[in-house]
């Protein structure tokens, strides 16, 4: 009978006859997936486990602080901090095509989360063959979708982990491999994962770097952080998380538009939001919020966020508009 408790001891079981007396690595991506795989085999293998958190500095208001603290204080894993903002920027700088833009983010994390996994293993010395696992939070619909392939698979670049570096031959670590997303849910609420991590919304990879339409800066992006977090705060205190699949806030920065603030006319930015009903983000629907809710983010994030002067709404359904604007 499926109970959390059974998938979890039955996991930790498997884990601890697989990698035996070897290491492993899991990269941590802030997302639900990722987190609870970690969580899963820190319990069966502790201190032979590193997480790898690459900040590539277009996470939102307190994600990296989320990963860094919380999720260490729950699980006590050992957690390897990758700062590799300016490394990002620089190379996102003068760029506002969002197909290159997702391109440069994937590439520079493959790069970083590269270097981190060779450094480990360094680190591991003459002992670095022990360095022989990988985990990923794969759940079920993934392996559907990419055939069922299994052992030492290339990694489907939506998990952001990239592909393995040549020299070094990884075997995969699957824990969620038979499980749906609510049951992971339910498996990280076991393992006493916080909240906020555990019904986290889905959050893309490349981040705040494809909610900036435009080129792609430290200020826009604390700018636009600023909004995010004044949105989320309000959707939160009107009690609407469970009720919407995301909200992505989108900062207009190629667009400027004349308001009046104060004592007198501004030309600033819009920000734009996005908030989506949707059961797999295949398709969606705007999600008809409540007017209060969007008076009190509109009103907020233009008196708080600097250079804004606008908030708009989107009322497209997907299709035509997809989730992210880009
Ligand atoms: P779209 O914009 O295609 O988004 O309607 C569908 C869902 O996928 C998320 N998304 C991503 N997630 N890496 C991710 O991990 C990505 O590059 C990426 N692009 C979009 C988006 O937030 C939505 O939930």
């Amino acid at each position: 009978n499926w109970t959390t408790t059974n998938v979890v001891e039955e996991q930790i079981a498997l884990i601890r006859e697989q990698v035996g007396t070897k290491r492993a690595i899991c990269g941590l991506s802030g997302g639900v997936d990722s987190a609870v795989a970690a969580a899963l085999v820190q319990k069966a293998i502790g201190s032979q486990l590193t997480c790898v958190y690459v900040d590539h500095g277009l996470m939102r208001q307190g994600e990296t602080e989320q990963v860094e603290k919380d999720f260490v204080a729950a699980t006590g894993v050992q957690l390897k901090v990758v700062d590799a903002e300016e490394r990002f920027l620089t190379a996102l700088a003068g760029v506002s095509d969002p197909e290159q833009k997702r391109k440069i983010i994937g590439r520079e994390f493959i790069r970083v989360f590269e270097q981190a996994q060779a450094e480990l293993v360094a680190e591991a010395g003459a002992a670095g063959e022990d360095v022989a696992f990988l985990v990923q939070g794969t759940l079920y619909p993934d392996v559907v979708e990419s055939g069922g392939g299994t052992g030492t698979a290339n990694i489907k670049s939506h998990h952001n982990v990239g592909g393995l570096p040549d020299d070094i031959e990884f075997q995969l670590v699957e824990p969620l491999r038979q499980l749906f997303k609510d049951e992971v849910r339910m498996v990280g609420q076991e393992l006493g994962l916080p909240e906020e991590i555990v019904q986290r919304q889905p959050f893309p990879g490349p981040g705040l770097g494809i909610r900036i339409v435009g080129e792609v800066t430290k200020e826009r992006l604390d700018l636009l952080r600023q909004a995010d977090a004044i949105a989320r705060e309000e959707l939160t205190a009107a009690g609407l998380d469970r009720d919407i699949w995301q909200c992505p806030v989108v900062l207009l920065a190629d667009v400027r538009s004349v308001g009046v603030q104060g004592d007198g006319r501004t030309y600033g930015h819009p920000i734009v939001l996005r908030p989506v009903s949707s059961e797999d983000a295949m398709t969606a629907d705007w999600s008809r919020l409540p007017y209060e809710t969007l008076a009190k983010i509109s009103t907020r994030i233009t008196n708080e966020v600097a250079e804004v002067n606008r908030v708009v709404l989107d009322v497209t359904s997907k299709p035509p508009g997809t989730i992210e604007w880009e």
